[in-house]
């Protein structure tokens, strides 16, 4: 349960930093809309988010979940499927390189790859929007220490390279130190820290 939440997350990157059970989770999905507060607003760039259409707001800000669900098929099917709901078709080759994936990742099947990769193709599919903001969901929570590293370098390429606002969740305090400029700390449902 989240309550009294009152936060303003800039662009660049900010942590979403809390234990387990803490509402890190849930308050991306508010930010996304796949769950609304009961009561409360919130907004992006100033609007009110319940007056955006859910799937337009969705492609701005991507929110890349906490455990990676691929789609059938290979990694380029997965890349090209939320453009193509929009009507647009993407080369596949920009996503994979910006999310850290060689261009022979593109035909291979997504399900059948270790979690890690599945995870660079969330991130893949979700660059492939061209959103204007990544909520990821503990994007190295299943990752060993090696991978871990491997993933946070994408990300903070990714920053720099594209200027994308970033909110991470964490419950790592050093990985929101090493991605983050600003760090929001969530206990209990409330905002307990915020640096
Ligand atoms: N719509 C809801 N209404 C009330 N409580 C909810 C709702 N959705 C989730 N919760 C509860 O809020 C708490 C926080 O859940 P959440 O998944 O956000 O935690 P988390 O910080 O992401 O934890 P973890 O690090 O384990 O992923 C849980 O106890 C969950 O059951
Ligand atoms: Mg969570």
């Amino acid at each position: 349960m989240l309550r009294g939440i009152d936060l303003a997350l800039r662009d660049g990157a900010t942590a979403l930093l809390g234990p387990s059970g803490a509402g890190k989770s849930t308050l991306l999905r508010l930010l996304n809309r796949l769950a609304d507060p009961d009561s409360g607003t919130i907004r992006f760039r100033g609007e009110d988010i319940r007056r955006l259409d859910p799937r337009a707001l969705r492609r701005r800000v991507c929110l890349v979940p906490q455990l990676p669900a691929p789609l059938p098929g290979t990694v380029a099917a997965n890349v090209r499927y939320g453009p193509s709901l929009a009507g647009r078709d993407v080369s596949v080759e920009r996503p994979l390189e910006l999310a850290g994936l060689a261009p022979s990742f593109a035909d291979r099947e997504a399900s059948r790859l270790s979690v890690g990769e599945q995870q660079r193709v969330m991130l893949a599919r979700a660059l492939a929007l061209e959103p204007e903001a990544m909520l990821l969901d503990e994007p190295t929570a299943a990752l060993d220490e090696q991978a871990r590293d491997g993933v946070e370098r994408t990300l903070a390429h990714l920053v720099a390279r594209t200027g994308i606002s970033m909110v991470v969740v964490t419950h790592d305090r050093g990985q929101a130190h090493r991605l983050a400029d600003r760090i929001v700390e969530i206990q209990n449902g409330h905002v307990a820290a915020w640096a």
